[in-house]
């Protein structure tokens, strides 16, 4: 039987899986797993903010840098993920803005740094960067968050993240990736929006990604291959980056299906949609999961279970990949 990333090489499409280092590095059947089933990764948490710059100037790309190392002996692309986010901001850096000894002025300076610093150290290595993630409220108004850049620094510090972050990595493919933006909602036209503005100021932004963090308690998105295909339109490459499907457990036979077909319509939506360039799931295996510890009660949200056997989830992954 053919391997995902077996199946999804005539699609044009690459597979991938978000990477937990630490089972990278003492789970020999997960690693193996992670060779032989997908042709591209993205870190779970090693190039975010916090883990980089632990310590204001003291920068930390161990842990990166050996996942840019496994993906390179074993052909596989690399997303980046990611340079501006509201969370895992590394606590100096909060701390100094609170006590006021991080001023505005600083603050611009300080992010420019970070994206250039990143940016410039992975340069040629990674195939596409999450440049900000999840900017957007999540409450129907279409607002941009209420975050930390956004208080300090005004709607401008997202044309500034992908100015500076093309500059450092000009081939890196820029991306700005959020969640319940699959299909077409009040919040994916906000985005929208924003992404046409930025084209027509000419900000080097040239992706748009859907987490698609799905659940079985709610129904699927809405015009998803519509919504990836208006952002194509713009000239952006678009990308499916953290599927997963949960499950309030126990799950019933009922919900396995649903977390299939959940699995398949973004698939599907994607293989349809000629911009679409990657489907990417936040972890492969129940093993390990974001899940539990966000949405206590709720899990199985992956192709694979605790002891590595392939679900149905992964079985209409291999159909779906082998009609496309
Ligand atoms: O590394 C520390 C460890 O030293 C410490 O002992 C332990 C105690 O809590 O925490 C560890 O850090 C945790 C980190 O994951 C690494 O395991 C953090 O507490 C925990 O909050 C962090 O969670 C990550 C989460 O982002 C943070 O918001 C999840 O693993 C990761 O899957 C999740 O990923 C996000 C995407 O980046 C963006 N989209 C949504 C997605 C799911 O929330």
């Amino acid at each position: 039987t053919k391997t995902l990333k077996q199946l999804a090489k005539p699609t044009g499409v690459r597979v991938g899986t978000a990477v937990d280092m630490a089972a990278l590095a003492d789970d020999a059947t997960y690693s193996k797993a992670v060779a032989a089933q997908f042709n591209t990764v993205t870190p779970e948490n090693v190039m975010k903010w916090e883990v980089v710059e632990p310590e204001r100037g003291k920068l930390d790309f161990t842990e990166a840098d050996k996942l840019v190392a496994f993906a390179k002996a074993h052909k596989q692309k690399v997303r980046g993920h990611t340079l501006v986010w509201h969370s895992q901001v590394p606590a100096w850096l909060t701390e100094g803005v609170e006590d006021g000894s991080i001023d505005k002025k600083q603050l611009r300076k300080i992010l420019k740094r970070h994206v250039q610093d990143e940016v410039g150290h992975f340069k040629g290595e990674i195939w596409a960067w999450d440049v900000v993630n999840e900017a957007f409220e999540d409450d129907g108004t279409g607002n941009l968050r209420d975050s930390l850049w956004l208080r300090e620094l005004g709607p401008g510090y997202i044309a500034d993240a992908f100015r500076w972050a093309h500059k450092a990595d000009p081939k890196a493919i820029l991306f700005y990736n959020d969640y319940n933006t699959e299909g077409i909602n009040a919040k994916s036209n906000a985005v929208y929006k924003l992404v046409k503005e930025l084209k027509s100021e000419g900000v080097p932004i040239e992706g748009y990604g859907v987490q698609g963090h799905l659940s079985t308690d709610y129904g699927l998105p809405e015009d998803m291959e519509a919504n990836l295909h208006r952002f194509g339109k713009l000239g952006l490459k678009t990308a499916v980056t953290e599927a997963d499907v949960r499950i309030t457990l126990p799950a019933s036979p009922a919900e396995v299906q649903a977390q299939d077909n959940g699995y398949s319509y973004m698939l599907q939506s994607c293989l349809l949609e000629k911009s679409c360039i990657s489907f990417t799931v936040w972890g492969f295996t129940d093993k390990y999961s974001w899940i539990p510890g966000v949405f206590p009660g709720e899990g199985q949200a992956n192709l694979y279970d605790e002891n590595y056997q392939p679900k149905s989830a992964y079985e209409v992954v291999q159909r779906d990949l082998r009609l496309a």
